[in-house]
Protein backbone atom coordinates (compact mmCIF):
# COMPACT_ATOMS: atom_id res chain seq x y z
CA UNK A 1 0.00 0.00 0.00
CA UNK A 2 2.73 2.75 1.06
CA UNK A 3 4.47 1.60 -2.09
CA UNK A 4 1.34 2.23 -4.24
CA UNK A 5 0.92 5.55 -2.29
CA UNK A 6 4.48 6.61 -3.24
CA UNK A 7 4.11 5.97 -6.87
CA UNK A 8 0.65 8.25 -6.87
CA UNK A 9 2.60 10.87 -4.59
CA UNK A 10 5.51 10.92 -7.50
CA UNK A 11 2.49 10.58 -10.56
CA UNK A 12 0.65 13.43 -9.23
CA UNK A 13 4.31 15.74 -8.88
CA UNK A 14 4.97 14.77 -12.42
CA UNK A 15 1.71 15.90 -13.30
CA UNK A 16 2.22 18.98 -11.60
CA UNK A 17 5.34 19.23 -13.27
CA UNK A 18 4.12 18.65 -16.66
CA UNK A 19 1.90 21.54 -16.00
CA UNK A 20 4.24 24.12 -14.79
CA UNK A 21 5.99 23.13 -18.03
CA UNK A 22 3.41 23.64 -20.49
CA UNK A 23 2.51 27.20 -18.79
CA UNK A 24 6.14 28.19 -19.54
CA UNK A 25 6.09 27.09 -22.61
CA UNK A 26 3.14 28.91 -23.40
CA UNK A 27 4.39 32.09 -22.31
CA UNK A 28 7.23 31.46 -23.98
CA UNK A 29 5.40 30.96 -27.46
CA UNK A 30 3.24 34.27 -26.33
CA UNK A 31 6.54 36.09 -25.73
CA UNK A 32 7.84 35.02 -29.07
CA UNK A 33 4.51 35.61 -30.91
CA UNK A 34 4.77 39.30 -29.17
CA UNK A 35 8.40 40.19 -30.49
CA UNK A 36 7.67 38.63 -33.86
CA UNK A 37 4.43 41.20 -34.29
CA UNK A 38 6.40 44.07 -32.62
CA UNK A 39 9.33 43.14 -35.71
CA UNK A 40 7.05 43.11 -38.38
CA UNK A 41 5.83 46.05 -37.56
CA UNK A 42 9.43 48.04 -37.54
CA UNK A 43 10.03 46.45 -40.81
CA UNK A 44 6.33 47.04 -42.23
CA UNK A 45 5.84 50.87 -40.87
CA UNK A 46 6.78 53.82 -42.79
CA UNK A 47 9.06 55.20 -40.29
CA UNK A 48 9.98 58.72 -40.59
CA UNK A 49 14.05 59.47 -40.39
CA UNK A 50 14.84 59.90 -36.60
CA UNK A 51 16.94 63.37 -36.30
CA UNK A 52 19.06 64.64 -33.95
CA UNK A 53 22.22 66.82 -32.84
CA UNK A 54 25.21 65.08 -31.18
CA UNK A 55 26.24 67.03 -28.46
CA UNK A 56 23.61 69.04 -28.40
CA UNK A 57 25.56 72.31 -29.53
CA UNK A 58 26.34 74.51 -32.12
CA UNK A 59 29.58 75.76 -31.90
CA UNK A 60 31.44 79.32 -32.87
CA UNK A 61 35.00 80.24 -32.73
CA UNK A 62 35.70 84.32 -33.54
CA UNK A 63 38.40 85.42 -35.53
CA UNK A 64 39.33 88.95 -34.91
CA UNK A 65 39.44 91.58 -37.32
CA UNK A 66 40.34 90.74 -40.92
CA UNK A 67 41.57 93.89 -42.66
CA UNK A 68 38.78 93.13 -46.06
CA UNK A 69 35.84 91.51 -43.82
CA UNK A 70 36.01 92.89 -40.34
CA UNK A 71 35.71 90.02 -37.71
CA UNK A 72 34.64 86.53 -38.41
CA UNK A 73 32.48 83.81 -36.76
CA UNK A 74 33.09 80.22 -37.85
CA UNK A 75 30.13 77.93 -37.18
CA UNK A 76 30.55 74.41 -36.68
CA UNK A 77 27.84 71.73 -36.04
CA UNK A 78 26.93 68.13 -36.58
CA UNK A 79 22.98 66.79 -37.09
CA UNK A 80 22.25 63.01 -37.25
CA UNK A 81 19.53 61.36 -39.28
CA UNK A 82 19.04 57.65 -38.11
CA UNK A 83 16.96 55.44 -40.13
CA UNK A 84 14.81 53.05 -38.08
CA UNK A 85 13.29 51.34 -40.80
CA UNK A 86 14.45 47.93 -41.41
CA UNK A 87 14.47 47.25 -45.14
CA UNK A 88 13.78 51.23 -46.46
CA UNK A 89 16.50 53.55 -47.65
CA UNK A 90 15.29 57.19 -46.79
CA UNK A 91 16.37 60.24 -48.72
CA UNK A 92 16.54 63.64 -46.57
CA UNK A 93 17.31 65.92 -49.12
CA UNK A 94 17.22 70.09 -49.71
CA UNK A 95 18.03 70.50 -45.82
CA UNK A 96 18.19 73.44 -45.10
CA UNK A 97 18.65 74.49 -41.01
CA UNK A 98 17.44 77.51 -39.70
CA UNK A 99 18.30 79.30 -36.01
CA UNK A 100 15.89 80.91 -34.17
CA UNK A 101 15.83 82.16 -30.32
CA UNK A 102 13.32 83.02 -27.51
CA UNK A 103 12.51 86.33 -29.30
CA UNK A 104 11.43 84.80 -33.41
CA UNK A 105 9.20 82.24 -33.21
CA UNK A 106 11.30 79.18 -35.28
CA UNK A 107 7.21 77.75 -36.50
CA UNK A 108 6.03 79.95 -38.68
CA UNK A 109 3.24 78.80 -41.54
CA UNK A 110 2.34 81.92 -43.24
CA UNK A 111 6.07 83.07 -43.72
CA UNK A 112 8.99 81.88 -44.75
CA UNK A 113 11.44 80.65 -42.15
CA UNK A 114 14.53 82.26 -43.73
CA UNK A 115 13.06 85.75 -42.97
CA UNK A 116 12.63 85.57 -39.11
CA UNK A 117 15.75 83.54 -38.54
CA UNK A 118 19.39 84.69 -37.10
CA UNK A 119 20.73 82.88 -39.18
CA UNK A 120 20.40 79.98 -41.87
CA UNK A 121 22.68 77.05 -43.24
CA UNK A 122 21.74 74.58 -46.39
CA UNK A 123 22.90 71.13 -45.67
CA UNK A 124 22.59 69.60 -48.62
CA UNK A 125 21.21 65.88 -49.15
CA UNK A 126 21.04 63.03 -46.62
CA UNK A 127 21.10 59.32 -47.72
CA UNK A 128 20.20 57.28 -45.44
CA UNK A 129 20.30 53.35 -45.50
CA UNK A 130 18.20 50.93 -43.02
CA UNK A 131 19.36 51.00 -39.38
CA UNK A 132 21.83 53.36 -40.31
CA UNK A 133 22.52 56.70 -39.49
CA UNK A 134 24.18 59.66 -41.16
CA UNK A 135 25.99 62.86 -39.56
CA UNK A 136 26.58 66.07 -41.81
CA UNK A 137 29.06 68.39 -40.37
CA UNK A 138 28.83 71.85 -41.05
CA UNK A 139 31.55 74.51 -41.04
CA UNK A 140 31.29 77.94 -41.94
CA UNK A 141 32.52 81.62 -41.52
CA UNK A 142 30.48 84.30 -41.40
CA UNK A 143 30.74 87.89 -41.29
CA UNK A 144 28.76 90.65 -39.57
CA UNK A 145 26.87 90.73 -42.93
CA UNK A 146 22.70 91.10 -42.26
CA UNK A 147 22.37 89.65 -45.27
CA UNK A 148 23.56 86.13 -43.31
CA UNK A 149 22.97 86.73 -39.68
CA UNK A 150 21.45 89.04 -37.65
CA UNK A 151 23.37 91.81 -36.20
CA UNK A 152 22.14 90.88 -32.74
CA UNK A 153 23.21 87.39 -32.78
CA UNK A 154 26.23 87.90 -34.16
CA UNK A 155 27.58 90.64 -31.61
CA UNK A 156 26.30 88.14 -28.95
CA UNK A 157 28.84 85.63 -30.10
CA UNK A 158 31.43 87.66 -31.36
CA UNK A 159 32.90 88.52 -28.04
CA UNK A 160 36.69 88.10 -27.06
CA UNK A 161 35.67 85.98 -23.97
CA UNK A 162 33.65 82.72 -24.65
CA UNK A 163 30.14 83.90 -25.86
CA UNK A 164 27.38 81.08 -25.01
CA UNK A 165 23.53 81.05 -25.42
CA UNK A 166 22.18 78.46 -23.52
CA UNK A 167 18.76 76.86 -23.97
CA UNK A 168 17.13 79.78 -25.88
CA UNK A 169 18.11 78.79 -29.41
CA UNK A 170 16.48 76.25 -31.89
CA UNK A 171 17.29 74.66 -34.53
CA UNK A 172 14.51 74.35 -37.39
CA UNK A 173 15.37 71.60 -40.23
CA UNK A 174 13.35 71.81 -43.19
CA UNK A 175 14.18 69.09 -45.76
CA UNK A 176 12.27 66.88 -48.40
CA UNK A 177 11.60 63.25 -47.15
CA UNK A 178 11.70 60.03 -50.03
CA UNK A 179 11.33 56.51 -48.36
CA UNK A 180 12.43 53.75 -50.66
CA UNK A 181 11.19 50.39 -50.15
CA UNK A 182 13.43 47.10 -50.81
CA UNK A 183 10.63 46.57 -53.99
CA UNK A 184 12.17 49.93 -55.11
CA UNK A 185 9.08 51.77 -54.80
CA UNK A 186 9.45 55.36 -53.34
CA UNK A 187 6.89 57.44 -50.98
CA UNK A 188 5.42 60.77 -52.66
CA UNK A 189 8.46 63.20 -51.54
CA UNK A 190 7.39 64.81 -48.45
CA UNK A 191 8.50 68.03 -46.88
CA UNK A 192 9.30 67.30 -42.82
CA UNK A 193 10.39 69.94 -40.62
CA UNK A 194 12.24 69.12 -37.57
CA UNK A 195 12.57 71.10 -34.35
CA UNK A 196 15.98 70.62 -32.28
CA UNK A 197 15.38 72.69 -29.02
CA UNK A 198 17.38 74.48 -26.32
CA UNK A 199 20.72 73.68 -27.98
CA UNK A 200 23.82 75.47 -26.39
CA UNK A 201 25.95 78.14 -29.26
CA UNK A 202 28.93 79.41 -28.80
CA UNK A 203 31.80 77.13 -27.32
CA UNK A 204 34.97 76.49 -29.02
CA UNK A 205 35.26 73.55 -31.14
CA UNK A 206 37.81 72.55 -29.04
CA UNK A 207 35.17 71.54 -26.26
CA UNK A 208 33.76 69.48 -28.48
CA UNK A 209 35.53 66.27 -27.16
CA UNK A 210 34.41 67.25 -23.50
CA UNK A 211 30.80 67.31 -24.34
CA UNK A 212 30.45 63.45 -24.05
CA UNK A 213 27.52 61.99 -25.66
CA UNK A 214 24.55 63.93 -24.87
CA UNK A 215 22.63 64.47 -28.08
CA UNK A 216 18.85 66.33 -28.76
CA UNK A 217 16.54 64.38 -29.68
CA UNK A 218 15.11 67.05 -32.92
CA UNK A 219 11.00 66.50 -33.01
CA UNK A 220 8.83 66.95 -35.72
CA UNK A 221 6.41 69.25 -34.26
C1 LIG B 1 14.78 73.49 -51.44
O1 LIG B 1 14.42 74.11 -50.20
C2 LIG B 1 14.17 75.48 -50.29
C3 LIG B 1 13.93 76.01 -48.88
O2 LIG B 1 13.19 75.10 -48.11
C4 LIG B 1 12.97 75.73 -51.21
O3 LIG B 1 12.71 77.10 -51.33
C5 LIG B 1 13.29 75.13 -52.58
O4 LIG B 1 12.16 75.24 -53.40
C6 LIG B 1 13.68 73.66 -52.45
N1 LIG B 1 14.15 73.17 -53.73
C7 LIG B 1 13.75 72.02 -54.25
C8 LIG B 1 14.34 71.65 -55.56
O5 LIG B 1 12.92 71.30 -53.69
C1 LIG C 1 15.51 85.23 -23.82
O1 LIG C 1 16.44 84.52 -23.04
C2 LIG C 1 17.41 85.33 -22.39
C3 LIG C 1 18.36 84.39 -21.65
O2 LIG C 1 19.15 83.70 -22.53
C4 LIG C 1 16.73 86.28 -21.43
O3 LIG C 1 17.70 87.13 -20.84
C5 LIG C 1 15.70 87.11 -22.18
O4 LIG C 1 14.98 87.91 -21.28
C6 LIG C 1 14.73 86.21 -22.95
N1 LIG C 1 13.84 87.02 -23.75
C7 LIG C 1 12.54 86.76 -23.89
C8 LIG C 1 11.78 87.69 -24.78
O5 LIG C 1 12.00 85.81 -23.35
C1 LIG D 1 37.38 80.65 -41.49
O1 LIG D 1 38.19 81.79 -41.43
C2 LIG D 1 39.44 81.59 -40.78
C3 LIG D 1 40.15 82.93 -40.69
O2 LIG D 1 40.21 83.59 -41.92
C4 LIG D 1 40.25 80.56 -41.57
O3 LIG D 1 41.48 80.31 -40.90
C5 LIG D 1 39.44 79.27 -41.64
O4 LIG D 1 40.12 78.30 -42.43
C6 LIG D 1 38.07 79.54 -42.25
N1 LIG D 1 37.30 78.31 -42.20
C7 LIG D 1 36.44 77.95 -43.15
C8 LIG D 1 35.74 76.63 -42.96
O5 LIG D 1 36.20 78.64 -44.11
Amino acid sequence: MAAVRDSDGEKSSFRWLNAVRYVVAAAVFVLIVAVAANAIKVVLRPDTILFSVPGSSVFTRRFPRSRVEGDKLLFSFTVRALNPSGRARMYYYNITAYFFDNTTTPATESRSPSDDCLILFELGDMNVAPMQYEDTTKVLNTTRDPDHITTSFFDKLNKPAAARINDVVTMRVDGTLVTESISGFNTTPKLTTYYCRQLVVGLNPEDQASLSSQATRCTIS
